[in-house]
């Protein structure tokens, strides 16, 4: 099987966010398994969503410039979601880049990387777990968790204790490989019904 690409997803776009920190972070914990893509929301305008739902057009006419986006999703195998809690749950433009695409979360594997205050990202991404379900995806059990982030990155933006968080993305990556590859070959040869 030749390598599986990995999108890293980073969730949150405002001014001044730490997503791309943690992003960059969990980027350098990928071993050669995975080919990875980092995606930054940012760099796509996610405007008001089309008339019809997914489900009665799963491939609606988009904006020009979600092009790229939507170019680099539909070619992951795999996706890691970087996420910060925003009021117990997951950033506004996360859910739109959701919900802008639907084919091409179809049948994949996803993994979880949160950040934030008490809550670790943990509000988000048990939130995004609901929303994956909906989408025919297969989110892995075990995730990153980065409760109070600001005591544990340095100013330089590296971790001050490294191998806890190093053993937790091990993990993550592990499960997700073995779903990657499960969910590869099921969709290559699709189950009789
Ligand atoms: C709109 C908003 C809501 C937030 N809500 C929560 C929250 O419910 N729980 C929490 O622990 N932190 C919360 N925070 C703090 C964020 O987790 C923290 O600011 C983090 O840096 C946000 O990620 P970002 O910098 O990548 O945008 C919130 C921040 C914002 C901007």
């Amino acid at each position: 099987m030749s390598t599986l690409k990995l999108a890293i997803i980073i969730g949150s776009v405002r001014e001044g966010r730490f997503g791309p920190v943690v992003a960059n972070w969990f980027a350098q914990q990928v071993d050669d398994r995975f080919d990875v893509d980092i995606i930054d929301l940012a760099d796509t305008a996610l405007p008001a969503l089309p008339a019809v739902p997914p489900a009665l057009d799963p491939d609606p006419v988009r904006p020009a410039d979600m092009r790229d986006l939507t170019d680099r999703l539909a070619a992951a195998d795999a996706y890691v979601i970087v996420t910060p809690d925003y009021n117990r749950s997951y950033p506004a433009a996360l859910k739109a880049a959701i919900d802008w695409h639907f084919t091409q979360w179809d049948a994949k594997a996803i993994g979880f990387v949160g950040y934030s205050g008490g809550s670790g990202g943990l509000l988000a991404i048990e939130h995004l777990r609901q929303v994956f379900n909906e989408l025919n995806a297969h989110t892995v059990r075990n995730y990153v968790s980065f409760p109070r982030y600001y005591l544990l990155f340095d100013e330089a933006g590296r971790l001050r204790d490294p191998q806890e968080p190093g053993a937790a993305a091990a993990a993550l990556l592990d499960q997700l490989h073995w779903w990657t590859k499960a969910l590869v070959a099921a969709r290559s040869a699709p189950i009789a019904s």
